[in-house]
């Protein structure tokens, strides 16, 4: 089928549109249709046509761009003026984010976004509403199952392989919420209070590494305040952040309904306002801000111009007669899905289940046979179908064994425990228990922030009856971010499922009966306790202020900095085989940050069966003069080894990878210092070490104020003679007979006293002018960090 309003847009644009997708060149025509626009038009294509289109202009061929949710399958409304929430067109649900990134596998996740492009050029779609790359600073986070990672390397490189699939097929992409969007829980206003510092090296470090690494088209404004700005409306987010110092080439559109003020908007860098309001009324104060001078027209027009080029673009490389391969996906959707799976914890090696030691199966938890597949809000997708792990199971891996399903609680009321009996019945008469427990649907939400981390009661106390009749347990469980486990020490076997997508069962099935060997790690920490994690005392905030008051410590970085032992921590994940770790070499003991610095390991498969492991490079800074995590996620790859097998590992490190963001000098610094690397297979399980040092030759102008303390300029030597040049007198007054000036040691109390106080303490040696210019020419001082 050909996508219908390509087809209008084709007819449109006639040959001056082809003439440009065959010389890429957009830009031009983009340009050239501008010049023709009048001012009503280009206003009217700042806003949505309507749900899910762009404006298209009849006079001039300007066609329209259809755009629909994602992330993880299409939700494509029948129309683009229907909101498409149940008669959505079928499309393959692929797991959720929170499953993608415990793959830990950009191969896999470029091929997930290449499947995902194909199905919207089946269905007519130009841009991909997603992915999310928000950081999981709350496990009560909503809509985490939607996002990647509460790191931000590992979220922005797999965001990247997964824009850079989709994008490789013609569809664009939007990377959504930019930015600091980390809670539901007053969505539309709340204030994300978080410091510059924070803001850079944990916010917006996934957003900087996918627009550098695979441009997205689009970027979707979130709908919060950050820093007191409405993201829709910030142009230190849409300009200087994302298209000066990141060299963002698409266009930014707002987030469903964000948009208060579209004139800011526009002068912020909003290129356009989704969806399009009922009667086009706010089109209006673009117009009036241009005619009455309050909005410079040439910003309209740049807008407009980079939107066009999209626009053009997108219908450029919209294909026709694609095939949506739903069977073909399907089978694909559940490869991932078992890449995705976490085996948690495997005592005494009870998984995989072999037909020689288990013929009776008991099988239990109303999910085996009603799995929860997606998460709830504007990603839902509707699945052409569903497998469930009975029928999957019994169709599979049924030959020399018997499975006993009972339903062990009901998914619509947490509380009833009357199953519990029967399933522990069928669990003590069974040679090993499956069962299937996790987070029901009303559980977690797009727009509804969780209260707990727990599983329903039904859940918990169902896992602990089976354990005290079968100790053959494996819980299998089902949700999108991390639940609290109080049964973990009365089971062998958790296996991590998520919310897998339509083929999710299949997978489960898989790596149960060993078919898969497990490869999935942890992107996000489990925490024992909901106390236990870094944003408790702050989330979600009250009165609209959210504060971010745990700064830099997110996820594993807080649980380490006060050695608090998680559930299970980041990264990990095992395996039906073993891996051993050796020869770690780097290419320097010492290094610039111009140079950086090469990582190699060697990695052996030591068990019997063929697996993946995934090595995880962190490096620590071991001597800092602002505070730093433990350690920090800098690298990371997956590789497939037959028993027996070694391949050496490579990581190249920058000096981004080094740095902090300093928030004095508005720039990441690379400070001289030792720094430990150590690769491991997770972060608590570190195997190999090395010490390194770093020179640095970043020169950096001083930033001293007013109420930098006279501490800092004494005892630093370049900065010690003006201070000597300006206070000889009270300075003197401090010495012993004879003692020359660079030696006086000055009282502590003195030297910690800002600037600003100089006036006063020297009795009117110097005025306040005098420490302006003091001030004013150390920073014109340089040094090395
Ligand atoms: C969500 C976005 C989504 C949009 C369109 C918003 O409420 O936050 O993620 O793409 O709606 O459905």
């Amino acid at each position: 089928m050909k996508a219908t309003h390509v087809m209008i847009g084709t007819l449109l644009a006639g040959l001056s549109l082809q003439a440009c997708a065959e010389q890429g060149n957009f830009k031009e025509e983009a340009e050239r249709l501008v010049s023709q626009l009048t001012l009503e038009e280009k206003a009217s294509l700042t806003s949505g046509r309507d749900a899910w289109s762009t404006q298209p202009i009849e006079r001039l061929d300007i066609p329209y761009i259809w755009v629909a949710d994602g992330p993880h399958g299409l939700r494509r409304a029948p129309s683009t003026d229907t909101w498409g929430y149940g008669d959505q067109a079928p499309a393959t649900c692929f797991p959720t984010a929170s499953a993608l990134s415990a793959t830990w596998d950009r191969d896999l996740l470029f091929k997930t976004g290449q499947a995902l492009g194909e199905e919207a050029q089946a269905l007519g779609v130009n841009v991909l509403l997603g992915p999310g790359v928000n950081i999981k600073r709350s496990p009560l986070g909503g809509r985490n199952f939607e996002y990647f990672s509460e790191d931000p390397v590992l979220a922005g490189e797999l965001a990247a392989a997964y824009v850079n699939g989709v994008q490789s097929k013609g569809v664009g992409t939007s990377l959504k919420h930019y930015a600091a969007n980390n809670q539901e829980t007053e969505r539309m206003f709340m204030n994300s209070h978080v410091d510059d510092r924070t803001l850079n090296e944990i916010y917006l470090t996934p957003f900087e590494i996918t627009v550098r690494k695979s441009q997205p088209w689009t970027v979707m404004a979130c709908y919060n305040r950050v820093q007191g700005t409405y993201g829709s409306q910030s142009f230190d987010l849409l300009d200087r952040k994302l298209k000066q110092d990141w060299g963002f080439e698409g266009i930014v559109i707002s987030d469903w309904d964000a948009v208060i003020d579209r004139v800011e908007g526009i002068r912020a860098g909003l290129h356009l306002e989704m969806p399009g309001k009922p009667g086009h009324l706010t089109n209006r104060d673009v117009i009036d801000a241009v005619r009455s001078g309050d909005l410079d027209e040439a910003r309209l027009d740049q807008l407009v111009t980079e939107l066009l080029t999209i626009v053009l673009r997108a219908n450029a490389s919209a294909e026709t007669d694609a095939d949506q391969k739903l069977d073909g996906h399907h089978a694909f959707a559940r490869k991932v899905a078992s890449q995705a799976i976490v085996l948690l914890k495997n005592d005494a090696g009870l998984l995989p289940l072999s037909r020689e030691n288990y013929s009776d199966i008991a099988v239990i938890g109303e999910f085996a046979v009603s799995p929860r597949y997606q998460g709830n809000g504007s990603s839902e997708v509707k699945p052409p179908r569903v497998d469930n792990f009975l029928d999957v199971a019994g169709a599979e891996y049924g030959g020399g064994i018997r499975l006993h399903y009972a339903q062990g609680y009901r998914l619509d009321d947490d509380r009833d425990f009357s199953l519990i009996a029967e399933a522990k019945q069928a669990a003590a008469e069974a040679d090993v228990a499956l069962v299937f427990a996790g987070l029901p649907q009303q559980y977690e939400s797009e727009g509804i922030d969780r209260t707990h981390i727990d599983l329903p009661p039904a859940h918990n106390r169902l896992i602990s009856e089976l354990a005290s009749v079968q100790e053959n347990l494996v819980v299998v469980l089902t949700n999108g971010s991390a639940v609290a486990m109080p049964w973990v020490d009365e089971v062998p076997s958790i296996v991590e499922a998520w919310l897998g997508g339509q083929a999710g069962a299949g997978a489960v099935a898989d790596v149960v009966f060993g078919a898969v060997n497990p490869s999935g790690r942890l992107a996000e920490t489990f925490p024992v306790r909901l106390q236990d994690t870094p944003a408790y005392l702050n989330f979600p905030g009250e009165s609209g202020e959210s504060i971010y008051g745990e700064r830099i410590f997110v996820g594993y970085r807080y649980f380490e900095a006060r050695q608090i032992e998680p559930l299970f921590p980041f990264g990990h994940g095992l395996s039906y085989t073993s891996f051993d770790y050796s020869g770690m070499d780097v290419s320097a003991g010492q290094f610039s940050d111009t140079e950086g610095l090469t990582v190699t390991a060697t990695i052996r498969n030591s068990g019997e069966v063929a697996g993946k492991e995934v090595v995880q490079l962190y490096v620590s800074d071991l001597e800092s003069r602002l505070q730093r995590p433990v350690k920090e996620l800098k690298g990371f790859t997956k590789l497939s080894l037959a028993p027996g097998e070694s391949r050496e590992v490579r990581f190249t490190l920058d000096a981004r990878d080094f740095s902090y963001y300093d928030p004095r000098q508005a720039q990441w610094v690379a400070e001289s210092g030792e720094f430990e690397i150590g690769v491991g297979a997770s972060s608590a399980d570190i195997r190999l070490k090395k010490t390194v040092r770093l020179e640095s030759t970043q020169e950096l102008n001083y930033a001293f104020d007013e109420f930098t303390f006279f501490r800092v300029l004494w005892e630093d030597g370049q900065t010690r003679p003006l201070l000597i040049d300006l206070m000889p007198g009270w300075i003197g007054s401090q010495a012993g007979p004879g003692q020359p000036l660079e030696e006086v040691e000055i009282h502590g109390f003195l030297l910690d006293q800002p600037l600003i106080k100089f006036p006063f303490f020297t009795a009117g040696e110097v005025s306040s002018e005098q420490i302006a210019g003091l001030i004013e020419k150390a920073n014109e001082m340089t040094y090395r960090p």
